[in-house]
């Protein structure tokens, strides 16, 4: 058990925070994305901590961060010509490529797959304390396993208190969603976890961009995930979501008839569900908007102990696609189609 401490993001925490990390320690730390809970990427023994501490199945592999473009290279046996252009164009930002392996990314870092996840995050904090380390950093998203990635250093605390020794604040994630992750096929990107940067912006880097069947629909039973992240339970709070796709006059019918006492409404606008008589969250007019509040909106539904949850349906393209994408995993794939 660890007495887990909050650390402020100047100098001298990100040098505690590095001088954690050097001796073998799991830190919670910001990036733009959410949070992610650090260790040190090549040592075995830390990267195990990340597994225990988050209560993760070992065969999710973990995305390795870097704060220089020169770290890379010991990490990866072969870098498509497509990543080299991606970097150029979305490095330092959240985007995740994947890679062929080097043999020193450890099997425990990579889930025993012979690839490995890399991105380089653009917050300060994070490429700070990366640069201090000297090490390459493997972070998952510093949640419990199956709960909703966590945007502020307070929904970390929340779910790792006791099981890490400290936390970096930096702030609310920028993002609020988790990194871009694309594998390269021949001459092509596929998405196989879409984010931030979106399907759209790699198109402009080659028209050969495949959206992954896994990001919109479930996972057949016995059907291999090209990212073993898909096949997991995601995102879930307690309560049950179902997301209503539709105009705002749809939904506002669908809440009418199937509300009760205890509905929770989670809208784009504070007037959604005006007259409706019904508990209503906003989370966003644009797409970026609802991806900042996407996390912490579905953390909120627990703490006010919601129980039956309508949304409005985020768009399906652009950034859009990325809350789409989480929101149906936290809906367990829930959806009315009202069109
Ligand atoms: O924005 C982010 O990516 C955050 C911050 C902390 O950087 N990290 C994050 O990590 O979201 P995590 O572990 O929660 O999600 C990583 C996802 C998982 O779905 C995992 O299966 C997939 O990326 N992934 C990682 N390495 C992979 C690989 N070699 N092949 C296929 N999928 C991989
Ligand atoms: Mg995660």
């Amino acid at each position: 058990m660890f007495d887990t401490r909050i650390l402020s993001a100047d100098d001298v925490s990100i040098d505690e925070a590095a001088k954690l990390l050097k001796s073998g320690e799991v830190v919670g730390m910001p990036t733009e994305t959410v949070y992610g809970l650090g260790a040190n990427a090549l040592d075995e023994n830390a990267v195990r901590k990340i597994f225990a501490a988050k209560g993760r199945p070992a065969d999710n592999p973990l995305i390795v961060h870097i704060s220089r473009f020169d770290m890379i290279k010991p990490l990866v046996s072969q870098i498509p010509d497509l990543a080299y252009k991606c970097a150029e164009q979305f490095w330092a930002g959240p985007l995740t490529m994947i890679m062929p392996k080097s043999d020193i990314i450890p099997d425990v870092t990579s889930g025993g797959l012979d690839t490995v996840g890399i991105r380089m995050p653009s917050h300060k904090t994070a490429r700070a304390i990366i640069d201090k380390c000297g090490f390459p950093i493997a972070a998952p998203s510093a949640n419990l396993s199956g709960s909703p990635s966590p945007t502020t250093a307070g929904h970390v605390f929340n779910d790792m208190n006791g099981r890490i020794p400290a936390i970096v604040d930096g702030g609310f994630s920028a993002v609020g969603v988790e990194s871009t992750v694309i594998s390269f096929e021949n001459d092509a990107i596929r998405v196989l976890r879409p984010g931030f940067i979106s399907a759209e912006e790699l198109k402009e880097i080659t028209p050969n961009v495949i959206i992954d069947k896994g990001v919109t629909a479930k996972l057949e039973q016995g059907a291999i995930a090209r990212s073993p992240g898909m096949k997991y339970k995601h995102y879930a709070p307690k309560a049950d979501i179902t997301i209503i796709d539709g105009s705002l006059e749809s939904f506002r019918a669908y809440v009418k008839n199937h509300s009760d006492s205890e509905t929770v409404c989670m809208t784009f606008a504070d007037t959604d569900c005006d007259g409706l008589n019904v508990k209503a969250i906003c989370y966003g007019e644009s797409d970026e908007q609802q991806a900042h509040l996407l996390f912490d909106t579905l953390r909120e539904l627990d703490n006010i102990g919601a129980k039956k949850v309508f949304a409005r349906c985020p768009r399906k393209s652009g950034v859009g696609l990325a809350v789409y994408n989480r929101l149906l995993r936290a809906a367990a794939f829930q959806v009315v189609s009202m069109k």
